[in-house]
């Protein structure tokens, strides 16, 4: 099959173009890591709960839906929204600050192709991190 024929069987959202489930996973695992290991991070670490194996299933299934993947974390949580997510948590700018700069490692220590979309990913993450970190 021509090369061309085979990227239009890929769907062209941020999800698939990326890479899909495999890279969204490995970014994650990488986000937590970094969170439960480098003090940098300790206050949000302190945020989250002792277990983060529920954190490491959701996070990548919820930034899938969010970029075009499969959207089963949303179909499984019809009434949960980011606000509502968060809503418990006072969230100022340290803890913010920490969120966007871990995942930024995250994503460039996964350094998914191609690179401007990653750095996409990258920075419209930071900035909905910092939203959050406002109040
Ligand atoms: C701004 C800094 C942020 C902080 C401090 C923060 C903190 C937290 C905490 C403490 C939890 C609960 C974790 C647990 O129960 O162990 C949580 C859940 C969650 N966060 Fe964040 N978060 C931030 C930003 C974000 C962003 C930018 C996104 C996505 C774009 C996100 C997506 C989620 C999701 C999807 C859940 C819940 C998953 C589920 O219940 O199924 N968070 N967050």
């Amino acid at each position: 099959m021509p090369a061309e024929a085979e990227n239009e069987s890929v769907p062209n959202t941020p999800f698939h173009r990326l890479g899909g489930a495999p890279v969204f996973e490995a970014i994650c695992n990488r986000f937590y890591d970094l969170m439960e290991h480098d003090p940098a991070y300790a206050e949000l670490r302190a945020m989250h709960a002792a277990d983060l194996a529920p954190m490491r299933e959701a996070l990548p299934r919820f930034l899938s839906g969010w970029a075009g993947g499969p959207r089963d974390w949303f179909e499984a949580n019809p009434d949960r929204c980011m606000m509502s997510v968060h809503k418990p948590f006072t969230i100022d700018r340290q803890t913010a600050d920490q969120w966007a700069e871990a995942m930024q490692r995250a994503i460039a220590d996964v350094a998914p192709q191609p690179p401007e979309m990653a750095g996409a990913l990258s920075d419209i993450l930071t900035q909905l991190a910092r939203g959050m970190g406002r109040n």
